[in-house]
């Protein structure tokens, strides 16, 4: 198959990342976690002390910018300054901010930037918010994925316990909620299905019959 790019959109924890890495297996694909490149710029912030209860030294973080790197190793795993952080930006302190620093247009242009580099020499499956809308508007196979937010608060509450985090059912829920209204109505590049997108929704499908529906898809709009 000659190079292409597979988009993924959707909200919290609607199965985008499984899907991305069930595709990104299946073609040999590179898999960018665009979220994990937000939520690294975030625990970096507050790692510093830049960013937390009523603290956003938004000016200090935007000075930084320069001398931040962001990459994704070999096992797709999202690195700061060559460092793999993977196992601290997943918590639900990080989500809180996540969402504040996604916001501002000038955090956006740094990481769409990054995103356009990472993904111009084709072969990448990459998931977020603005994929399919904003980074690679042209990609040619671009997904939407769906879930309400009863099933969506459940499979993130289910990934947090699993990982040993103490958290209750309705702090994660106040969280998706939360995410959703500040995703959904920003200025820059809100949450919205891009432009020819397959929808596709994870309410009930397991993720092997997700991941069999869009390889049919893909499939027939490459054939
Ligand atoms: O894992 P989850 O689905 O909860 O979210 P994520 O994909 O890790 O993204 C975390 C946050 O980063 C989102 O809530 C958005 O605020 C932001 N984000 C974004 O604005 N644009 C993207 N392309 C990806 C993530």
């Amino acid at each position: 198959m000659k190079d292409f790019i597979i988009t993924i959109d959707g909200a919290s924890s609607s199965g985008k990342s499984t899907l991305a890495k069930g595709l990104a297996k299946h073609f040999g694909f590179k898999h960018i976690d665009s979220g994990a490149m937000y939520r690294a710029l975030t625990q970096y912030a507050m790692e510093l002390q830049l960013l937390g209860e009523d603290c956003y030294k938004i000016k200090e973080l935007i000075s930084l910018l320069p001398t931040i790197k962001i990459d994704f190793n070999s096992d797709d795993f999202v690195m700061l300054n060559g460092k793999v952080i993977e196992g601290k930006i997943r918590s639900l302190e990080v989500a809180k901010y996540v969402s504040i620093i996604a916001k501002e247009s000038i955090f956006r242009k740094f990481m769409v930037d990054r995103q356009r580099e990472l993904g111009e020499r084709g072969n990448v499956v990459m998931d977020g918010r603005d994929i399919g809308s904003v980074v690679f508007p042209k990609a040619e196979i671009k997904f939407f994925l769906e879930a309400s937010i009863d099933v969506r608060t459940a499979r993130r509450f289910t990934e947090l316990k699993e990982k040993g985090d103490v958290v209750s059912y309705k702090e994660v829920y106040d969280n998706l909620a939360k995410r959703d209204e500040i995703d959904s109505t920003r200025l820059d590049s809100p949450l919205v299905k891009p432009t020819n997108a397959i929808v596709l929704s994870s309410q009930e499908s397991t993720s092997e019959n997700l991941l069999a529906k869009a390889i049919d898809e893909i499939e027939k709009k490459r054939s």
